[in-house]
């Protein structure tokens, strides 16, 4: 693909820019076009476009110090290396193109004031933020509602008995059901049959066109979905299905295709 010489245009136009202006906010619009936007401008390989407000709202609701490290260190196994690949760009730079990124999605303020209180209780884990609906920090009977083995084994969970799980007992919760769920022996085909069945009830997900295989208990998914979120949900729809050793989730969207 043509993606090297994208980058080298990009830069020289960041060049221009960076003499051109002293003026922060504008440095970091600058430093985008630069450095990132030859991936989140397209959203290649599953980079967050900027301006798309759902993906945005997503990863900027489990608090903003997460989205900062993950553009300072990057995302492990993904096409977002540690600054974009671009070290020269000092923190301050690459958190000052973060913010201007987080600006340009117009992300609602309840969300806003949500990443702030998970950055204050220092709560990280996006599994557990994406089902606290109500931000408040907790899992509730009524948060847990779509993942009926975790609500089955509630009680055995909330060490501290307030009726909810808070982030480190959802984390020994996660483990644990895990644990138990890998220490069950079912035949290979079985497992297909159940985790094609769960598969079945996602939209997005086109069965045809997806192939599950299980050796010994270690399950592969691969294909193509509609979107990253859509693969992300077929690992949560599986993940308490007993007898997976372990989930390969090779489920990629098409922008992930267009980069590979
Ligand atoms: C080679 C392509 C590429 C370049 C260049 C790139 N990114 Fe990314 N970026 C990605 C991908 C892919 C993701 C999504 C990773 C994932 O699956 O969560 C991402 C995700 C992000 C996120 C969201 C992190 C989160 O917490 O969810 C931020 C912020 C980000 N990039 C900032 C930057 C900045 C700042 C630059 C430039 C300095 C940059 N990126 C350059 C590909 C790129």
């Amino acid at each position: 693909m043509t993606f090297p010489s994208i980058a080298l245009h990009f830069a020289f136009a960041a060049g221009l820019f960076a003499t051109a202006s002293a003026c922060a906010a504008a440095g970091a619009a600058e430093n985008y076009m630069g450095n990132c936007a030859v991936c989140h401008l397209p959203g290649i390989a599953g980079a967050p476009k900027v301006g798309d407000k759902a993906q945005w709202t997503r990863r900027v609701r489990a608090g903003i110090s997460i989205v900062y490290r993950n553009a300072l260190q990057g995302v492990p196994n993904t096409a977002m290396t540690a600054k974009g690949g671009h070290d020269n760009l000092s923190d301050a730079d690459v958190k000052a193109i973060v913010d201007y990124m987080v600006d340009a999605a117009a992300i609602d303020e309840n969300v806003l004031r949500a990443a702030a209180v998970y950055d204050k209780l220092g709560i990280t884990d996006r599994d557990f933020i994406a089902l606290d609906a109500d931000y408040d920090g907790y899992l509730t009977r009524k948060e847990l509602a779509g993942d009926a083995v975790l609500l089955r084994n509630l009680q055995r969970f909330d060490r501290n008995r307030d009726g909810r799980l808070t982030e480190t007992e959802y984390r020994e919760a996660e483990a644990t059901l895990e644990r138990e769920r890998a220490s069950v022996d079912v035949p290979d085909e079985n497992l297909v049959a159940a985790v094609r069945a769960a598969l079945k009830t996602i939209p997005g997900i086109d069965l045809r066109n997806t192939k599950v295989e299980a050796q010994r208990g270690v399950l592969a998914m691969i294909g193509i979905v509609d979107s990253a979120e859509v693969a992300n949900r077929a690992y949560a729809a599986v993940k308490r299905i007993d007898g997976i050793k372990k989930i390969d989730n090779r489920l990629v969207s098409a922008h992930q295709m267009a980069f590979d």
